[in-house]
């Protein structure tokens, strides 16, 4: 029944990373119970054409059309350097910080949506 206080030390590291990398952060270690959806829309083929849709009508708001961030972060840079395709997907579908969830999305959905974000707006 007792913590072990590597967890303890764990949580101080995550807390500082979080503090430090909150601008473009590749923080995927809250899984949020998730991590299956994920991985899931990972394994999925996406399809650019039809991502682009929806990232315009859901994303763009935020991030901006061409993907240079406004309230969100600048996703070119984010999503070609940091991270993952399981990383955005955990993004999309838990909400992260302020940017609320999009779990209502279908998997597909998701998997073009990143596919766009990663192969257009990101340049690969
Ligand atoms: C209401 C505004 C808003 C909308 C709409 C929105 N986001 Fe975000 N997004 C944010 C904010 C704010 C953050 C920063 C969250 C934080 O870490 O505090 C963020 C963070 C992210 C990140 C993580 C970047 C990083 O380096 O940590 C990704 C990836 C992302 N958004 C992708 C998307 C995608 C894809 C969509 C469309 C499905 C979307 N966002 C819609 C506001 C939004």
């Amino acid at each position: 029944m007792s913590t072990p206080p590597r967890h303890l030390a764990v949580l101080v590291l995550t807390a500082c990373l979080a503090l430090t990398l909150s601008a473009c952060s590749s923080d995927d270690g809250d899984d949020g119970g998730s991590t299956t959806r994920a991985t899931t829309i990972a394994g999925l083929k996406g399809d650019q054409t039809a991502g682009k849709t929806t990232y315009d009508n859901t994303c763009a708001a935020c991030h901006k059309v061409d993907g240079t961030g406004d309230i969100g972060p600048n996703l070119v840079t984010c999503a070609k350097a940091a991270l993952t395709v399981t990383a955005v997907a955990t993004v999309v579908v838990d909400g992260q910080g302020t940017m609320p969830s999009y779990s209502t999305l279908t998997d597909q959905d998701i998997a073009n949506t990143i596919s766009y974000v990663k192969g257009q707006l990101a340049g690969k």
